[in-house]
């Protein structure tokens, strides 16, 4: 398989970055995911401008449109799937080790992408509802930047397997933000509740689209903080997220919210479904 590194296109086993990339130091990057639904980018126009929201919230430049889009055409293009996953990252580039960064444009960025087959989700997951336990939201205050800086994350991910849990749910100031990877919505009395677009969620694509369909489809939508009570109680619950989907949750911190997947979870996934041309 090749991937695209700098420019070139290499076998994966000899894609090699520097010890001195800024990205293996400092996690001083961005990133982005993008779901390919037989062969087709979904949403690619909204992560291109979030990823250049991200470069610019970190003060970083130097990657064109164009070379991110031919290097895209050409991933899929020789990795033919029904679903694959884009993935793309992008660190301030190579310099020997310092804290200071350097001037934008100074420097050429190192410059990632793959495309690698997924599975969808387990039908059973979909059907059944996941498991997630709380934990609290000990990010830094910029998480609207998809930076590749992803240790609480993934300590987070690790404590929610620990507990037998498939995801864990941030709670900053008593208030339910996001996952670790996607975005959280809850249903009480036939109504969508998800935490507000600031600078403590990543403004998910998926979550957009959802809202939209949502709404096209008669139901109201409160982008507004809620407690975790709320959630405890909720009518049904569900993540949101590019690989994700919509992926119904029926248990938070051992509270049963629904024996499986609740009509509205099931009613959006098949929205989003019919948005990526799959059916
Ligand atoms: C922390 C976090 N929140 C939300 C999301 C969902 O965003 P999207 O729907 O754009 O994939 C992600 C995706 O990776 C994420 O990492």
């Amino acid at each position: 398989m090749h991937v695209y590194l700098n420019g070139q296109f290499v076998e994966e086993s000899q894609a090699a970055v520097s010890i001195d990339d800024r990205g293996f130091l400092f996690a001083d990057g961005v990133y982005e995911v993008v779901h390919i639904y037989r062969g087709k980018p979904f949403e690619w126009d909204r992560h291109l401008a979030r990823l250049h929201r991200s470069m610019a919230g970190i003060g970083l430049e130097g990657v064109s449109d164009h070379e991110l889009e031919e290097a895209r055409d050409r991933l899929i293009h020789e990795n033919p799937a029904d679903e694959a996953a884009l993935y793309i990252q992008i660190t301030r580039g190579t310099q020997r080790r310092t804290h200071a960064p350097p001037a934008p444009g100074a420097i050429p960025p190192t410059v990632l992408m793959w495309v690698r087959a997924v599975e969808p989700i387990a039908a059973e997951k979909v059907a059944q509802g996941i498991a997630v336990i709380t934990v609290p939201d000990d990010r830094w205050a910029k998480v609207w930047i998809k930076t590749i800086g992803l240790l609480p994350n993934v300590l987070a991910k690790g404590k929610a397997i620990e507990a037998g849990a498939f995801e864990a749910i941030f709670v900053r100031d008593g208030m339910v933000t996001e996952a670790t990877s996607a975005n959280l919505f809850r249903v009480k009395d036939g109504i969508l509740y998800t935490a507000p677009v600031t600078n403590y969620i990543l403004p998910g694509i998926t979550r957009q689209v959802v809202i939209e369909v949502a709404r096209q489809a008669g139901y109201s939508v409160v982008e507004e903080p809620f407690p975790v009570d709320d959630l405890y109680r909720a009518d049904e619950a569900f993540l949101t997220g590019t690989l994700t989907e919509v992926l119904p949750i029926t248990r938070v911190d051992g509270h049963s919210i629904g024996e499986a997947s609740g009509p509205v979870a099931r009613h959006l996934l098949s929205l989003l479904h019919q948005q990526a041309g799959l059916v």
